[in-house]
């Protein structure tokens, strides 16, 4: 395991994943019924962008950087930047929340959170960090046995982030067979997928495969800041929302739009919202 995200955290990616992750999050919390939270591949909980690891690459420059100062942000952007500034404030940007903070931050008294993180001393980082919070599980272990292990959930309401490091060739299939296990144990399990736009190859077979694996709703989002035929690193990223509520479609024709003229690195962003299985 090499993949560390302290090098990436707060990037376009991670803009476009946390934003609408935490959009998730409010949507299931419209109802006082309680939710459980479960991130299968965690990482940490906060990020200090004036570390090592970001300074090295400096990728939330064109991520998060882009969208501090700005006063036109659509409501969605706005919150996402709310729950960031949280973590910084005199304003000034040092602390990037990860996704189990970031979710963490907003859970309720009736809500339950289950992280699992492979790497020894970021899993460490997370108990201790939530060691006095009940409400809060960490485990070190694979994320991909998340949904065998944990659902059905007693909540019988469930937003499951997938969100692997994509350092092996099957971590698509492994995806999507974790997935349909979730489905299988329990049908209305909310889940995104998080994915990065490198291999338009691979991603073709995948799209081809989640739309024929007996899921239910699956809505494709993807942004790119980048041209696809750029051989540079990560184009772009896409989340698969299996289950997604209502009304999240419809606030992303104004959210997607913004993010990929604000956080285009060359030429123009582009991005993509259309549904891989079942519609509203
Ligand atoms: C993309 S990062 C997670 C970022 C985090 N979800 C966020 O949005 O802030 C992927 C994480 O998965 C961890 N990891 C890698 N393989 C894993 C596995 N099989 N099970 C659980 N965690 C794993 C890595 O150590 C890394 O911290």
């Amino acid at each position: 395991m090499n993949y560390r995200h302290s090098y990436h955290a707060g990037n376009h990616a991670d803009v476009f994943k946390h934003a609408i992750l935490l959009r998730l999050a409010e949507l299931l919390q419209r109802k006082p019924a309680p939710y459980c939270y479960l991130d299968s591949h965690a990482g940490t909980a906060l990020y200090d962008l004036q570390g090592e690891a970001a300074g090295k690459t400096g990728e939330f420059r064109d991520g998060i950087a882009r969208l501090w100062d700005r006063d036109d942000l659509p409501d969605m952007l706005k919150r996402y930047r709310e729950a960031i500034a949280r973590h910084n404030p005199d304003s000034h940007l040092r602390f990037y929340p990860g996704s189990p903070q970031l979710v963490g931050d907003g859970l309720r008294e009736q809500d339950r959170m289950i992280l699992s993180e492979l790497h020894p001393e970021d899993a460490a980082i997370l108990r201790a960090h939530f060691a006095n919070d009940e409400r809060v599980a960490v485990h070190l272990r694979d994320g991909y046995e998340l949904p065998k292990a944990f659902l059905p959930v007693a909540e019988k309401r469930a937003l499951w982030l997938l969100d692997p490091p994509f350092e092996k060739q099957d971590d698509l299939d492994r995806c999507l067979k974790a997935m349909q296990v979730a489905i299988q144990r329990m049908r209305q399990t909310v889940i995104a997928l998080w994915y990065p736009i490198k291999d338009e190859r691979l991603l073709r077979d995948f799209y081809r495969q989640v739309a024929g694996a007996g899921l239910p709703k699956v809505l494709r989002l993807e942004l790119s800041v980048r041209p696809a035929d750029n051989t540079l690193g990560l184009n772009g990223s896409g989340l698969m929302l299996v289950n997604p509520p209502w009304p999240l479609w419809e606030e992303l024709e104004g959210v997607l739009p913004w993010l990929a003229t604000h956080l285009a690195q060359s030429g123009d962003g582009t991005y993509r919202v259309d549904w891989l299985a079942g519609s509203p």
